[in-house]
């Protein structure tokens, strides 16, 4: 293939070229966008790829032997990312998340974790480094992400009872090596270790006490489970809003099992709502996307795989900072880090997205016709 013509899978999401100041200051450590909200979290994707097929996600139907993952050289190397991390973490980013996909198929993961371990803020302090995983590979990595510098790990589980929990990932994957999973996670020193739950009314909701129960009685407040209503995110899933639980009625069928108690919010942004078991055995929370949005306080920014910028989860267009990263000023001098922080500040300050609460007072979704990005893409 010539040098100038773009795969096919790298026009999948439109993507806007970034437009650089033409006098680039220093970066200014915190920015705000149209709405106030400064940006602190950065989600980075890894991989497109997954060895899942969660039908909330990646449904088989559409994501099957003929699907076209990214090709290995749209990827961002593991250096580009770490730059592109730099120049966030520069500008106010404080916790730093691997996603995927399934991130850990990403091969010699460690190795940018220990890279982006290193990273600083402008006041000394390590950014927060996380990672999403579906835990089916975390027996086998935890040690070495631990080793790297990796501060903590959330692992996505939808079910305790095997069968539903096989039917769930689609792959027919048991659910005792994502707890196996979770165990190593917790014998490498990853604690509390949250663990997600995606609730669909009637494929697993009956599971919803029994996971806590499990939860509780082997780990105590040293795992976080936290129920996730199902989102209408992406074009393929099928979402249908009967088949979401309301958080409300997860946490009523949770307190009638086990009485519970609120926890005073936390974080600024924070997605989850937070309960404690009043008997001391630790705390569960829920995340309620689609009932009661969240986007007034949202500081999250999205990285692709190909380095695609997303500033919602709901977006369908990107701002391709890849661009930057491997193209050249007209002059023929690369872009700097500085340059790429002002055209960031440039991208954030327009942001105004904050499709969960638009589509909650019903006006509309903002997708202006174009294809709205997946959450394999784009991360968890
Ligand atoms: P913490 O950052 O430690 O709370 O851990 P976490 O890994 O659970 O991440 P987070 O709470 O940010 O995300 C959990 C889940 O909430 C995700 O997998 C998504 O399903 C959902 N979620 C996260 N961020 C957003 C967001 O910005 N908008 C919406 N609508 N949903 C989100
Ligand atoms: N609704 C809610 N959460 C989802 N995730 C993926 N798809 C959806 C969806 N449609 C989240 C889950 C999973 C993570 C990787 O992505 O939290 O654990
Ligand atoms: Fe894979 Fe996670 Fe998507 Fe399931 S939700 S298909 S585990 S990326
Ligand atoms: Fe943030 Fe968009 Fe989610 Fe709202 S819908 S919380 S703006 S990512």
């Amino acid at each position: 293939m010539g040098e100038n013509i773009i795969p096919l899978a790298d026009l999948r999401y439109a993507a806007t070229p970034p437009q650089v100041p033409e006098r680039a200051g220093p970066p200014r450590g915190l920015l705000l966008d149209s709405l106030g909200r400064p940006l602190r979290d950065l989600r980075i994707s890894v991989t497109d790829r997954c060895n899942f097929r969660c039908s909330y996600c990646m449904p088989k139907e559409v994501f099957d032997k003929d699907y076209r993952f990214l090709p290995h050289a749209s990827l961002l190397s593991f250096e580009e990312i770490t730059r592109v991390a730099r120049v966030f973490v520069a500008q106010g980013v404080r916790k730093l998340r691997l996603t995927g996909g399934e991130p850990l198929l990403r091969k010699d993961l460690e190795q940018l974790v220990a890279q982006l371990a290193a990273l600083r803020t402008a006041e000394g302090a390590a950014p927060e480094l996380t990672l999403t995983t579906n835990g089916s590979l975390l027996a086998r990595k935890a040690r070495a992400l631990r080793g790297a510098g990796l501060r903590r790990v959330t692992v996505s589980l939808d079910a305790l009872d095997d069968a539903v929990f096989r039917r769930m990932n689609d792959v027919d994957f048991p659910v005792a090596d994502v707890l196996a999973g979770i165990d190593a996670a917790l014998a490498a020193g990853f604690a509390p270790v949250k663990v997600n739950m995606v609730v669909k009314r009637g494929t697993n909701d009956h599971e919803i006490v029994p996971l806590a129960r499990h939860l509780r009685e082997r780990y105590g407040a040293r795992a976080v489970l936290r129920c996730i209503e199902f989102m209408d995110v992406g074009a393929t899933n099928g979402w249908r809003m009967d088949e979401v639980l309301p958080s409300r009625e997860v946490l009523a069928r949770i307190a009638a099992a086990f009485p519970i108690e609120p926890i005073e919010a936390g974080v600024p942004g924070e997605t989850a709502q937070r309960w404690r078991y009043r008997d001391g055995g630790g705390e569960v929370g829920v995340i309620s996307s689609v009932t009661q949005a969240f986007c007034h306080e949202c500081n999250r920014a999205r990285l692709s795989t190909e380095g695609k910028l997303f500033l919602c989860l709901f977006a369908s267009r990107g701002h391709d900072l890849r661009a930057l990263l491997r193209g050249r000023r007209d002059d023929g001098r690369p872009w700097s880090d500085d340059e790429i922080a002002a055209a960031l500040e440039l991208i954030w300050s327009a942001r105004d997205d904050r499709y969960s609460a638009l589509r909650a007072a019903q006006a509309g979704a903002p997708s202006r016709g174009e294809r709205r990005v997946e959450m394999h893409y784009i991360g968890g």
